[in-house]
């Protein structure tokens, strides 16, 4: 019981952050003129028109995925041939389960925790990418605690399931803690680099850990 209230309060917050964000945002209104779920879209657009990560007919992990804009995005980059799987806690918005339903793409979307296993049939991807963040309690340390815990996750999904050549975004909240993590990790791809894309709200600590070409161990 406790437990459930606590994660309502946490949500609460979040989303009220989330609307305090959105007041007289430039791309939060971009987002609502192209129809897209939410204004990430822009930090995945801004990294792929930098890097080229993504192929037509790629398979994609698309982690913490709702509302869906970014699932919305990989849509329009993948094709129908792609194959695509999302997972996030909370569901898609309705606007990103019609947009899959007309792609005919081959489509899963895993509602789960990322910290519960994959499926075992999950297979090997192209290009996973983490947009995963934790519900912020507006105490630093927590929060960046939170965030380490998910970029590790991503970056063990990553060795499990990323492809020797493929490619990884993760999202982090920088400290000293997260970056000296991904620049430890960064060793295991050819390049690897830190993006602040210019889509990231100005007063954010948000930044993209973008590691190209995997070197599997
Ligand atoms: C900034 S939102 C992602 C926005 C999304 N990329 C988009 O474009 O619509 C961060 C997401 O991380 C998810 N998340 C946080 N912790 C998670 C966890 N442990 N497992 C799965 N998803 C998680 C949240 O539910 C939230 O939907």
């Amino acid at each position: 019981m406790l437990t459930n209230r606590i994660v309502q309060i946490k949500i609460l917050r979040y989303r009220g952050a989330v609307k305090r964000d959105k007041i007289h945002d430039f791309y939060f209104h971009k987002a609502k003129r192209e129809k897209y779920s939410a204004r990430s879209v822009y930090k995945l657009q801004n990294i792929q028109e930098k890097y080229h990560l993504i192929s037509t007919g790629n398979r994609v992990l698309d982690l913490g995925a709702a509302p869906g804009s970014w699932t919305e995005y990989l849509l329009s980059v993948l094709g129908s041939r792609g194959y695509l799987i999302a997972l996030d806690q909370q569901p898609l918005s309705i606007t990103a389960q019609e947009k899959i339903k007309k792609s005919g793409i081959d489509f899963t979307f895993l509602q789960q925790s990322v910290m519960d296993p994959l499926p075992p049939d999950t297979k090997v991807f192209d290009v996973i990418v983490s947009d995963m963040a934790p519900f912020t309690q507006g105490n630093r340390a927590v929060d960046c605690a939170g965030s380490l815990e998910l970029i590790q996750r991503a970056f063990e999904i990553a060795k499990e399931h990323l492809k020797q050549g493929g490619h990884l975004v993760v999202k982090l909240f920088q400290s000293e803690d997260t970056v000296k993590f991904s620049k430890e990790f960064g060793k295991l791809f050819k390049f690897s680099k830190f993006y602040r894309p210019p889509a990231v709200h100005k007063d954010s600590k948000e930044m993209y850990f973008v590691g190209q070409n995997f070197k599997l161990e």
